[in-house]
């Protein structure tokens, strides 16, 4: 993924400026062409020399320096770059970026690219959790699209526990090559389920969930971009069709269970995250029901078939079957729960009462449960989430 590519890497300054060196060096026998920007605070912690020897390319730092050949510098790194890194990235260079200062080579050159960016922050657990850094990477996240590679937790450099710690130099380059768009699932049959369902009452009214379909079309979006052949089978909702993905558009949870029991077999992965009702009423009036007195109205309702049970039990050898699900109490148990009765390879719990996860939100908060065990993610974009559950669905392959 990454032969011939232009990496450009930004090092800002902090202790995990160090680890730049190998990140650097890895990218460039992995093939990619790494030229680095350093700023001056990160002089304090590698030299200039380090990254030119490990890059074989010349490492900038000063705006002013005279060129070897003319050109405008920040400007022709911010155009060359395939995909633009910064790793370490301080609390600083995060203000920076969000408040849109471009005061240096670094600053400067990543605000003129148009190419991917990719930050893995390291800093101090207070600095990281300070709201200011927080609202700093959300912007970054909402107005630029930017990922981050989140830091992890352990002991930090200043003696304080928590997290800081910069990201294993392995899934930095990782989220560089997603960058760069790996076709990761080229070849493979990936269907999606996403939205509510509709059950109808009468011609007018019928009975639905909060569902906008936002998890479900980003699986869709991520599986299409990494190469898979996508069929979306969505409720009703009001999204765009992601770029070459094959759409269906179902009502009710019957009308589901009908295109699911169809399309499941030919399927290498499928991914349920649509919210089907689990009841529907009994009766469906073929006439607007009226008004009648004042009495109370009451409504029968009748199961609805369990769609990914039926997925489930037509599994076949290779086949990779992930589930959500959405709880509002015990999260851990109801999805170990729902594991094991639809016969899933994982499912990713949801916690809809969080804020910030759930129904009609742009961001999730999720959980992936399986045989081994449990994985909590932090909040992250509903893309982002798409992406690590395509990565676990391609462990799991
Ligand atoms: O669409 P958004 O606004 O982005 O919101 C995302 C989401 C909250 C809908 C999504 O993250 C989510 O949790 N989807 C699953 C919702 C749900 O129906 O959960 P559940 O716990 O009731 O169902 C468990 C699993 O069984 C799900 O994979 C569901 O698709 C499936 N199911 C449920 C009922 C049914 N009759 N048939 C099914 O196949």
């Amino acid at each position: 993924m990454l032969k011939n590519k232009n990496i450009v890497l930004g090092v800002t300054g902090g202790i995990a400026a160090y680890r730049a060196a190998q990140i650097a060096r890895d990218m460039s026998k992995k093939g990619a062409h790494v030229y680095c920007i350093l700023t001056k605070n990160a002089l304090n912690f590698i030299t200039q020399q380090t990254m030119e020897t490990l890059t074989g390319n010349p490492a900038v730092v000063d705006m002013f320096a005279r060129p070897d050949k003319w050109e405008v510098e920040h400007i022709s790194l911010a155009k060359r770059a395939d995909v633009f890194l910064v790793a370490p990235a301080s609390a600083n260079f995060l203000g920076k970026m969000a408040a849109g200062v471009a005061d240096d080579m670094l600053t400067t050159t990543v605000m003129a690219t148009k190419a991917p960016v990719v930050i893995a922050p390291a800093m101090n657990v207070n600095m990281y959790e300070n709201p200011v850094t927080q609202r700093n990477m959300r912007t970054l996240r909402e107005l630029l699209g930017v990922t981050f590679v989140e830091p992890s937790v352990g002991l930090l450099a200043c003696n304080d526990v928590g997290k800081g710690h910069i990201a294993a130099d392995a899934d930095i380059i990782a989220a560089v090559e997603r960058a760069l768009g790996k076709k990761d699932f080229a070849g493979k049959r990936v269907l999606v389920t996403a939205g509510p369902t509709r059950e109808a009452l009468d011609p007018v009214r019928y009975l639905t969930n909060k569902s906008s379909g936002k998890m479900g079309y980003a699986i869709a979006a991520a599986a299409a971009r990494r190469g898979a052949a996508v069929t979306l089978i969505s409720g009703p909702v009001a999204l765009e069709k992601p770029d070459g993905v094959h759409r269906v558009f179902i009502e009710s949870t019957q009308e589901l269970y009908r295109e699911m029991e169809a399309r499941c077999e030919e399927q290498d992965v499928i991914i349920q995250a649509a919210a089907p009702a689990d009841y529907r009423p009994a009766q469906v009036a073929e006439q607007k029901i009226k008004k009648t007195g004042d009495e109370p109205f009451d409504i029968h309702l009748v199961q609805n078939p369990d769609v990914a049970a039926m997925v489930g039990q037509h599994k076949r050898p290779g086949q990779i079957l992930v589930g959500f699900a959405a709880e509002t109490q015990n999260l851990s148990t109801n999805a170990g729960k729902k594991l094991l009765k639809k016969n899933l390879d994982f499912i990713v719990g949801n916690d809809v009462t969080r804020p910030g996860a759930g129904f009609d939100v742009d961001t999730n908060i999720v959980t992936f449960y399986d045989a081994r065990g449990e994985t909590s993610l932090p909040q992250l974009l509903k893309s982002e989430v798409a992406d690590r559950i395509l990565d676990r669905v391609l462990e799991l392959m």
